[in-house]
């Protein structure tokens, strides 16, 4: 018998500094017009100082502030990010000693941008095995400082922020239908790279190059395709609870407007703000459900499905039913 569980918080943290396409033209071959026309991304927000870390941890702040509820009633921490200060600890790691909650599981998921995604069902199902009654989830990404600066078919598509739910039991259930999948990345498509050490008794060869790579044409077609099932796959599971609002990673406003001419959903029903804070990989979706839910776009009662795509190849979705 599964618990029930409903999301009682939201938060989020964006960085002041704001990168529009203008400012780009200014350093590299590239123009406002190309980017808007292939995807809809008109600024990005970038850090200044803050960390990967920092902006987990106030996202979770605000969250939990939103809820309500006191940090040390924190029994879960499920972190998601591509792009972490340290590689080890988990960002969930330093929510947990920045928040002071004493006794719990802290843990990151490495799922690339489909992460919140992965993060969510990862929290609901511990939450059931481990027997606990609140969660945070939380996504942070600082892509500013993981993009190739002279790569002009990237780095113009990425932003930072973070954002973070708070999960807590309930008496109905309002977070189901979690589908995980992930298809293999035989050609290295998309991967963020990683700074090594050489050592005497390998062939291996030192590098610095912590970039995010992508063969932007074939993540792309992936992605389209990802999106399509995964919400023919969602509204089959929700039957005769239909859908009402749509709320996608992110990544490229030309995604989002197909998925909404291949679907039976009207594109009011898709939430967009790719435009203002480009391609946040796993911090979009929950950046979305914040500024959505202080917006009034998410009504009380809406059946939400959240969907991500990304490295791996993983993708996937579930259904949250707005409560707040
Ligand atoms: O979070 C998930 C990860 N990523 C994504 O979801 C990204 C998915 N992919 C995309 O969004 C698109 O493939 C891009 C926006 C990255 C690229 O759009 P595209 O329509 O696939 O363009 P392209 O790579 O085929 O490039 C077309 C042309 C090329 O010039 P030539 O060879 O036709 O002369 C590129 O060199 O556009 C050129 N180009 C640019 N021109 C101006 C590539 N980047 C730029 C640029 N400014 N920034």
């Amino acid at each position: 018998m599964s618990i029930n569980t409903k999301i009682t918080g939201v938060g989020s943290y964006l960085p002041e500094t704001i990168v529009t396409n203008a400012m780009i033209e200014d350093i590299l071959d590239t123009s406002d017009e190309w980017i808007i026309k292939r995807t809809g991304i008109r600024q990005r927000r970038v850090v200044k100082d803050e960390t990967t870390t920092y902006m987990a941890v106030e996202a979770a702040k605000r969250a939990v502030e939103n809820a309500g509820i006191k940090s040390e009633n924190i029994e879960l921490i499920i972190g998601s990010t591509i792009s972490g200060d340290v590689s080890s600890p988990a960002i969930a790691s330093y929510v947990q000693r920045t928040l002071g909650c004493e006794n719990v599981a802290a843990m990151d998921v490495a799922a690339g941008c489909t992460g919140f995604i992965y993060a969510m069902a990862t929290a609901i199902s511990l939450m059931e095995t481990l027997n606990k009654n609140t969660a945070v989830v939380v996504a942070s990404e600082n892509l500013s400082c993981r993009s190739d600066w002279s790569d002009r078919s990237s780095c113009i598509l990425f932003g930072d922020g973070a954002g973070a739910v708070v999960i807590e039991r309930s008496e109905s259930n309002s977070i189901y239908h979690p589908v995980l999948h992930a298809i293999p990345d035989t050609d290295d498509v998309l991967y963020v790279a990683s700074s090594k050490y050489a050592h005497p008794w390998s062939k291996d060869i030192a590098t610095d190059d912590c970039a995010i790579r992508m063969d932007g044409k074939k993540v792309f077609a992936f992605a389209v395709d990802a999106v399509e099932k995964t919400l023919n796959e969602l509204t089959e599971l929700c039957g005769d609870k239909p859908i009402t609002k749509i709320i996608l990673h992110q990544a490229n406003n030309r995604i989002i407007r197909y998925a909404a001419t291949s679907s039976s959903y009207d594109k009011d029903q898709f939430f967009v703000n790719v435009d203002r804070l480009a391609n946040t990989s796993s911090a979009s979706i929950p950046l979305a459900i914040d500024e959505a839910a202080r917006e009034g776009w998410l009504k009380k009662g809406d059946v939400v499905a959240l969907v991500g795509f990304g490295a791996g190849l993983s993708y996937g979705g579930i259904i949250i039913e707005w409560a707040i």
